[in-house]
């Protein structure tokens, strides 16, 4: 047991429950965070269920795009439960569509929700952090951050915001080991491609080389290695999880 307190927005989705399994596998105390009043975000039946699967979570409802909640939220937790020490930004949503198409709502909801939501998270818990001198922040970022995909202007422009986020970050917590990364999964089985129309779906199949979807727990297993004591010397990067389908 580390004791540590990890906190993991979009903490009850089909990845972040998942994130939150490894992270209790690895000794940290989990707090998941979730948007109220969406499926997702029953906390008592997901608090339930992760007792079942023998270990223990909690979960806070908070909107990470609105920054004021965000703030008051994570002070809570820090209060109620212990400073944290590990933050999982795995948040985010999709509002796909073409650029002609695309209302400027469509655009705002998805820069709130995937990038406004990493600048207020971390502006919460950096200073703690750099005045304990130890901390793991880990943004969930995307392929599409990273090659940018038809129908996406919005949520590829969010997650590639997220890198240039990261890189910053990491660069002003370096000295007071605190360690900043991307992770950029690919596309996995998730509700989120499922909502992806099947002819399309289909298509962005046949561009991975390793010929199947990603599975949740192959992104938790890497959160759970970024968020290790031992991986102190990994920040500022940009770790690609895709089955191939973007290389270099
Ligand atoms: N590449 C090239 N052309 C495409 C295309 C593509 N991927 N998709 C559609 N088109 C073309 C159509 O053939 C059509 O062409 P014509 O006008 O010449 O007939 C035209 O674009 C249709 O344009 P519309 O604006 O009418 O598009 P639409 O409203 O029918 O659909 C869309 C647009 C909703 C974005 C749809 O293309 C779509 O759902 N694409 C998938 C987007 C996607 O991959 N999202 C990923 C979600 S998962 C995720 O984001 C997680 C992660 O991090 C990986």
């Amino acid at each position: 047991m580390t004791g540590r307190v990890a906190v993991v927005t979009g903490g009850t989705g089909t990845i972040g429950t998942e994130i939150c399994k490894h992270l209790a596998a690895a000794g940290h105390r989990v707090v998941a965070l979730c948007l109220p009043g969406t499926p997702d975000c029953v906390p008592e039946d997901w608090e339930a269920a992760r007792k079942r699967e023998g270990y223990e979570a909690k979960v806070y409802g908070c909107d990470v795009a609105n920054f004021d909640e965000t703030a008051e939220v994570l002070s809570r937790i820090e209060t109620e439960i212990g400073p944290i020490d590990i933050l999982v930004n795995a948040a985010g949503i999709t509002r796909d569509a073409t650029l002609r198409k695309m209302t400027p709502e469509q655009w705002r909801q998805v820069i709130s929700a995937n990038l406004d939501s990493v600048f207020s998270t971390t502006h919460v818990v950096i200073g703690g952090m750099m005045d304990r001198g130890f901390g793991r922040i880990i943004n969930i970022s995307s392929v599409n951050g990273q090659k940018g995909q038809f129908g996406q202007a919005n949520y590829a422009a969010s997650k590639a915001g997220i890198h240039g986020f990261t890189m910053s970050a990491a660069r002003e917590g370096a000295r007071k080991g605190v360690t900043v990364n991307t992770i950029s999964p690919g596309y996995i089985e998730s509700p989120m491609i499922m909502a992806v129309p099947e002819e399309h779906r289909a298509k962005i199949l046949a561009e991975i080389p390793i010929g199947r979807f990603g599975k949740p727990s192959e992104i938790a297993r890497l959160v759970a290695f970024l968020a290790a004591e031992e991986s102190g010397f990994i920040t500022g990067a940009d770790i690609s999880i895709n089955g191939g389908q973007h290389i270099g």
